[in-house]
């Protein structure tokens, strides 16, 4: 994010305007904190993880009260146009803001989930795969070592983007993902068959939308004999300095953003599909589902056998 915000900034001076950054997210937004940013102040901050004007989960900004006042403060600091950087959450609240202000907002997707319809990819996603795939490497040391099952559990709210790329980069033999309900029989019968075509160890990389993972690990121990641990990898995946992919992508989405403002559009996220940029409704892109790639299930599939 703050690759994304270092992008808005610069193009836009580029550009000839003024930027302000808003602090917390849509709290700080309520709370008034807007600070003046130019292109010195977002010097040094390209390889940082996170964002340093900092962000928010803001109950607030469902209310209509919250949203008025979101209003108000961007009218009162004459800010003409708004670029909101996250996910779909995010993006809500900005069609809001629109509709209410009459201010063109235009969205940035950045969340390490990659859940966002109309782009196959979102900024921070490469990042926390990379992070996870060698996280990973170095559980199959032990697992190898031991003759262990692992269950290795990733983020994902409510999609299987991330196990799903993170499972092939890994080596997974079984990715669950919530898209794809595998049984805990099913499971269980895999890793059996796994060990009968001679493989000591496996890896199954869970996205936490699955539910229990830990629970689901304890009772394949029990029913296939395998000496079985589980493993959460958590908020590791949320920071660390971003990977060049993530970097080019912030660099691309924000000019892109800052482009579309500047042309007299609104309402409006970017995003690149098949290496295309294309600008997709917000309410397009919080109410419709990107599909799971099925292709790269499949791949995952006959790279275990
Ligand atoms: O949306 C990104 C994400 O990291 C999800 O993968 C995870 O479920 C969630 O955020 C965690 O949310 P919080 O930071 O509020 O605990």
């Amino acid at each position: 994010m703050n690759a994304a915000i270092r992008a808005v900034v610069r193009c836009a001076v580029s550009r000839g305007s003024t930027v302000v950054g808003i602090e917390r997210g849509y709290d700080g937004l309520i709370a008034d904190q807007v600070v003046p940013l130019d292109p010195r102040a977002v010097g040094n901050i390209l390889h940082v993880g996170g964002t340093f004007l900092k962000s928010s989960r803001s109950a607030e900004m469902r209310t209509p009260e919250g949203q008025a006042k979101a209003v108000e403060v961007l009218k009162r600091n004459g800010i003409e146009g708004l670029a909101v950087i996250g996910g779909d959450g995010s993006f809500r609240g900005a069609a809001v803001i629109g509709k209410l202000s009459g201010i063109p907002c235009v969205g940035i997707p950045a969340t390490i989930d990659n859940d966002v319809y109309g782009t196959d990819e979102t900024i921070g996603f490469d990042t926390t795969v990379n992070t996870a795939v060698s996280a990973i490497d170095k559980i199959r040391d032990t697992a190898l070592s031991h003759e262990r099952v692992f269950f290795v559990e990733v983020m994902g709210r409510n999609r299987g983007f991330i196990a799903l790329q993170v499972g092939i980069c890994a080596g997974a033999g079984i990715i669950l993902v919530p898209e794809i309900p595998l049984d805990r029989a099913e499971i269980c019968r895999r890793l059996k068959s796994f060990g009968e075509r001679g493989k000591a160890t496996s890896i199954i990389v869970a996205a936490e939308g699955i539910g229990n993972t830990m629970e689901l690990a304890s009772s394949c121990e029990e029913s296939t004999g395998f000496e079985v641990r589980y493993s959460k990898l958590g908020y590791i995946q949320r920071g660390g300095s971003p990977t060049a992919r993530s970097r080019m992508l912030a660099d691309i989405f924000g000019s892109e953003a800052v482009e579309l403002l500047l042309t007299g559009n609104r309402d409006k996220m970017v995003g690149l599909q098949e290496g295309r940029l294309v600008a997709t409704s917000f309410d397009e892109a919080v109410s419709r589902n990107k599909p799971l790639d099925m292709g790269l299930y499949r791949l995952a599939e006959d790279l275990a056998v």
